[in-house]
């Protein structure tokens, strides 16, 4: 059995819980609906595109990770005032009771299958979607040492919970919602591209998943599919993980003094701010395949 089957939603699979995964990914493409050159290539991708555009949902659903702190908390409550059903994954459960919100407890540094938990709750999901919006915005900025000193353990499960996991959750989401469109949104740092002594892990990691966000990006519109991915950095927030930074030696992490200053000149972005410019951000419509951008700041792609 090949994988996709064996987790019980390959093409066909009569227990698929929406409309779309038996279609062709290509006819979700809404730019080549419009485009009239486009549509005059083959008869019978209009055909399958008129299909698809009759079962569209109107509904929207956020895949979130790290919904339990910070950011993570904030595009929380932001989605649902939003009116989109939500999806969390923490190892914590946030305690919150809507009708919309489900949470999925889960620690995303395991190498395990845990596509699999994943998919069995997908199942109870309500659908079809209009759109599908995964944010991958868990991650931890340990170990901080200087590399002779780190401890590769941990480098790895950073590696695990700020790259692999945002990685695999990309993969998952596309063979699991194949039709609607999608946006897929990746939460980067200014250590994605620029150097701090101390941050191996949290540097590399971000600069990996930076990447695979663009690679990506590049895969979709190659096959013309609706599939956005959106690098977002957040700017400096006042969240728990810069009390673990402002709790960092100057042996072990030498830029601390700039984050402890941000902190003590009160210039901390409250991350309610950055999760709603995030949102409205995904919300237009001119949004490219690929970009990258920074809170305040507007986009390159
Ligand atoms: N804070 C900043 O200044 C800043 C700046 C630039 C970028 N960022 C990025 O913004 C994102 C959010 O950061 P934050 O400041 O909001 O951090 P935070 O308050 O520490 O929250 C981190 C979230 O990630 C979840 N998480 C951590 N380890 C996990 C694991 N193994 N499995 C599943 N979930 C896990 C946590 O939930 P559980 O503990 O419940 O698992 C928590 O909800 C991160 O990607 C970070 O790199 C932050």
């Amino acid at each position: 059995m090949d994988r996709k089957s064996s987790l019980g939603f390959g093409a066909g699979d009569a227990s698929t819980p929406d409309h779309f995964e038996t279609l062709p990914s290509r006819c979700q493409d809404r730019e080549s609906m419009c485009s009239p050159r486009k549509a005059l290539l083959s008869p019978w991708l209009r055909f399958d595109r008129f299909e698809t555009y009759e079962r569209k949902g109107d509904m929207d659903l956020l895949i979130l990770t790290g919904h339990t702190s910070g950011l993570g908390a904030s595009l929380l409550h932001a989605g649902l005032e939003r009116g989109w059903t939500v999806l969390g994954i923490a190892r914590r459960q946030s305690g919150l009771e809507r009708e919309r919100f489900q949470e999925c407890t889960l620690d995303l540094a395991e190498t395990g299958d845990w596509e699999s938990l994943l998919t069995e709750r997908r199942a109870t999901l309500d659908g079809p979607w209009r759109r599908v919006i995964l944010i991958n915005n868990a991650g931890r900025v340990e170990p901080t040492a200087l590399l002779e000193e780190m401890s590769i353990s941990e480098l790895q499960i950073s590696f695990q919970l700020n790259a692999i996991a945002p990685i695999r959750l990309m993969r998952w989401t596309l063979q699991a919602f194949a039709g609607p469109c999608m946006r897929f949104v990746n939460i980067s740092s200014g250590a994605a591209s620029k150097p701090y002594l101390g941050w191996t892990a949290y540097c590399s990691t971000k600069a990996a998943l930076r990447m695979s966000s663009e690679v990506l990006a590049r895969e979709m519109e190659a096959q013309g599919r609706d599939v956005r991915v959106l690098s977002y950095a957040p700017g400096v927030l006042d969240t728990a993980m810069q009390v673990t930074v402002r709790g960092l030696s100057t042996q072990t992490f030498p830029d601390f003094e700039r984050f402890r200053q941000l902190h003590s000149q009160g210039q901390l972005i409250e991350p309610r701010l950055s999760a709603n410019e995030l949102l409205d951000r995904l919300d237009r419509s001119d949004i490219p395949y690929f970009s990258h951008c920074r809170y305040g700041e507007s986009e390159r792609s």
